[in-house]
């Protein structure tokens, strides 16, 4: 409740004044059924109250510097069904904040004459609040931008979430044979985060194996995974809504084959250097764009592109085989607010397009660094017809590598007052891979 009340603090402290008011989750069902889905808070209404109960709105008052939880108000007979209902009294005492019941919403309105609210862009019309004037120009962007630096004790859960993530990943990495099906990885993944203390996950684990590692965002998890296969396992975990992200690549069998160490050694210099460039004041574009340049050398140096380094970065060569940007800001969500603050806007060219972020790091800002190389069908095959492109391509070469897949490697790191620190750990050298997995 520490973390939360901080959180408060902080945003009463910004230029915000008057009332605002922001709509929780909502407690919901699978499709046209009584099964409900697992409850989890919306990020802002968590990061303002860590309220774990569904179905809430909360009003902040800027004047007295408070906020004002309004809750749903079940009927008894629910605790049959759902154990024991708490009162206002006891929800007020457990997260220190005034609740009352919907039903009381529109009656304080009236009672603190308010005329006007700041909403999120997200606020769904409320019949309650009809007569109320709401302005969504203001509230999104100072939530992200306090979201967006990390307290001291934000960090500690995200310190908590790395290392289980990293734990999970480790024992999968450890574990994984031929033969097995993708979700038999997931298992043992969720296994670890369940008992280290992470009951959700901060999306749904990618576990791709063979071509299927080069689909970005794969979750079918279903497929056998075949000796000589690459493993690309994407997953992070969550712990009182903050989460992790991590991504390995490694071989199916512990043995990487040539070409996979060729290919993989390239990612690692990209994510290895790019890391080394954090630091505070640094653009993200620029990184992303060192990840970029070691790309297009790793693809010349072995041969499968061809052509003045320059021209090719010119010419978006990297983003047929690097498809996506170097990283995003993380947090409360996987791609977590804040990327692009007011001012800054999507470059759109092949490089930078996908990119989640546009911004110099500050300390206490959060990243993911994951670059990859793929070889993706769907953009290389019309390359290899296109006489602008094909140019800079060993078209014979490359068609070797339409069944390889895709490596990616990604790990969270935080930007720090002098530089850097890398929150997640798990083996990303071959050696330090093959020797795990030889165990
Ligand atoms: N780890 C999945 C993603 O960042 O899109
Ligand atoms: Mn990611």
């Amino acid at each position: 409740m520490e973390l939360f009340a901080l959180n408060r603090k902080r945003i009463f402290e910004s230029e915000l004044e008057g009332w605002a008011f922001l709509q929780g989750g909502k407690n919901s069902c699978r499709y046209d059924t009584d099964r409900d889905n697992l409850f989890r808070q919306e990020s802002n209404f968590f990061w303002l109250t860590g309220i774990v109960e569904g179905d809430c709105d909360l009003i902040m008052d800027f004047t007295n510097k408070k906020v004002i939880v309004f809750c749903a108000k079940l009927p008894q007979a629910y605790a049959v069904w759902l154990g024991p209902i708490p009162t206002l009294k006891e929800l007020s005492e457990k997260y220190g904040l005034d609740f009352f019941y919907q039903e009381e919403l529109a009656n304080f309105v009236k009672t603190n004459s308010i005329t006007k609210f700041h909403v999120h862009t997200t606020y769904t019309k409320q019949k309650e609040l009809e007569e109320i004037e709401t302005d969504d120009s203001v509230l999104k962007e100072t939530l992200n931008e306090l979201r967006v630096i990390k307290t001291e004790l934000e960090l500690e859960k995200m310190r908590e979430v790395c290392k289980i993530g990293s734990i999970g990943h480790t024992k999968v990495m450890e574990t994984t044979k031929p033969n097995q099906f993708q979700y038999e990885l997931q298992g043992t993944l969720l296994h670890e985060y369940y008992r280290h203390g992470s009951r959700f996950t901060s999306f749904e684990a990618i576990v791709g194996s063979g071509v299927g590692t080069s689909i970005l965002h794969y979750f079918n998890n279903n497929l056998k995974i075949n000796d000589g296969d690459l493993v690309l396992l994407d997953s992070g975990c969550e712990v009182d809504c903050y989460g992790s992200d991590i991504t390995r690549t490694f071989p199916a069998n512990g043995v990487f084959s040539q070409d996979q160490k060729m290919i993989y050694q390239i990612v690692l210099d990209m994510q290895k250097q790019c890391i080394k460039a954090m630091a505070p004041e640094k653009e993200w574009t620029e990184i992303h764009a060192l990840s970029v340049e070691v790309c297009i050398d790793g693809l010349l140096e072995c041969g499968l592109i061809k052509g003045k380094k320059e021209e090719l970065i010119e010419n978006h060569i990297a983003a047929l085989f690097y498809p996506h940007g170097l990283g995003h800001m993380l947090g409360l969500d996987v791609h977590d607010v804040g990327g692009y603050p007011k001012g800054r806007e999507k470059i759109k060219n092949a490089t930078f397009q996908y990119l989640r972020a546009n911004r110099k790091l500050k300390p206490g800002m959060i990243l993911t660094v994951e670059p990859g190389i793929y070889f993706i069908r769907p953009l290389l095959e019309p390359a290899f017809e296109d006489p602008e492109v094909n140019k800079y391509l060993n078209v014979d070469k490359i068609k070797k590598f339409l069944d390889f897949g895709g490596i990616r490697i990604e790990d969270d790191v935080l930007v720090t007052e002098t530089g850097y620190e890398v929150l997640t750990d798990v083996p990303k050298e071959i050696e330090d891979i093959e020797k795990l997995m030889k165990k």
